[in-house]
């Protein structure tokens, strides 16, 4: 695997507008003035008012230029493409990637191209060929789809946008950046830290984050991470429990990427960066939590209805995933929990409103009053 090293001796917190790109030095570039950047990062840390005996915050990545954590990982992606000259990238993705590539890819002025399994929803490609990306359907599965693209692009040369460590070193280590602003906000680290994960480089890449603030001797201790995986894509939990550490163990566990979840994004039989996910949590001393499509909703619900934060059916398993930990907290220490919100609902509410009616609430213009003094009534409890 390969791994940066970095050289910095400047003051931290590192001055800038609040984008990723204000801590570059601790990122694979060589001139931040080239950068292809939309405004990603510098997200706010929001207080959850779960309760009152701990200090519970969001980190709102769904206010990134895409509605998603994976803007940051595509503005290093792209900046790398375009400083190696090349005029085209590629990926696999239908969910956040896709649709960060495709941003990034534009804004750059370069070729996007984006493989995607035949059978996703229009609605999902739509804003990827809107910003210009040529989207190929390919007839087969995604993890089929990966591996065969990853073979295409090394003998033809292309550029990878992959947001596997592996495909592509680079773009992972900007979801450090996200612990830098946690820090950087909190004036330390909080005690944990509760991440979705799916192919693993985004919980990686933060507890990387965190290890560089020790290293540098910026903070004394790193967060407990809690790891978030779907219902049926729980490998990562198996493997926690069964005490796996090789590729070959955690590759041999049964499970396949055909189990229906309300959480595609997550969806992945054997994450590629499984491994650096699993050492994230066993070595920060946290654990994973299975969130259930119930889990999800009813958090989707709580996230919108209590807290006015819509976020995507992938993204909302942490809320359950939190209440385990506030469970086995002592109560006579306060902690710091924080969430990361990882997507936004607004670009993922068709999928909402086939699972929920729209009420039937019309209204005439001379029946308007006695409909909003009807709105005004306090809602019936829930049975
Ligand atoms: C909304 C959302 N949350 C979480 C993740 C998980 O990130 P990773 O695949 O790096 O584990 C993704 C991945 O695409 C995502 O789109």
């Amino acid at each position: 695997m390969i791994g940066f090293v970095y050289l910095d001796d400047q003051e931290w917190p590192p001055a800038g507008p609040p984008t990723i790109w204000r801590y570059w030095r601790r990122l694979p570039v060589d001139d931040p003035r080239a950068a292809v950047t939309l405004g990603e990062g510098g997200t706010p840390l929001l207080p959850l008012p779960l309760t009152p005996a701990h200090d519970v915050f969001v980190k709102d990545e769904t206010r990134n230029p895409t509605g998603s954590h994976k803007d940051r990982a595509l503005s290093v992606a792209i900046s790398r493409c375009v400083s190696l000259g090349r005029k085209a990238s590629v990926v696999v993705s239908a969910g956040s990637t896709g649709l960060s590539h495709a941003a990034y890819c534009a804004h750059a002025g370069i070729t996007s191209i984006v493989a995607i399994p035949a059978a996703t929803d229009p609605r999902r490609i739509y804003p990827l060929t809107a910003m210009g990306s040529r989207v190929i359907r390919v007839q087969s599965d995604i993890d089929a789809i990966i591996a065969r693209t990853g073979e295409i692009a090394r003998s033809r040369g292309l550029f990878q946008s992959s947001t596997t460590r592996r495909a592509n070193p680079f773009q992972t280590e900007a979801a450090k950046t996200i612990a830098f602003e946690i820090v950087d906000t909190l004036g330390e680290p909080p005690d944990f830290v509760v991440v979705p994960v799916g192919g693993g480089g985004t919980i990686a890449g933060i507890w990387r984050g965190f290890r560089e603030l020790r290293e540098r001797g910026s903070i004394a201790r790193s967060p407990r991470f809690i790891g978030v995986v779907p219902e049926g894509y729980d490998a990562l939990a198996a493997a926690y429990r069964k005490g796996i550490e090789t590729q070959a163990e955690f590759d041999a566990l049964p499970y396949s990427a055909v189990t229906p979840t309300l959480m595609p994004k997550l969806a992945h039989a054997h994450p590629p960066d499984g491994l650096e996910a699993l050492a994230a949590v066993k070595d920060s001393g946290g654990y994973f939590c299975v969130a259930t499509n119930r889990d999800a909703e009813e958090g989707q619900a709580r996230f919108a209805t209590g807290f006015g934060h819509y976020v995507e059916l992938s993204s909302a398993g942490v809320l359950a995933a939190t209440h385990s930990v506030l469970r086995q907290l002592d109560t006579g220490r306060r902690a710091s929990i924080v969430l990361i919100l990882c997507g936004s609902g607004y670009r993922e509410s068709f999928v909402d409103i086939e699972r929920n009616a729209i009420p039937e609430n019309r209204s005439s213009l001379d029946a308007l009053d006695a409909s909003i003094e009807e709105a005004l009534r306090p809602a019936a409890a829930a049975p």
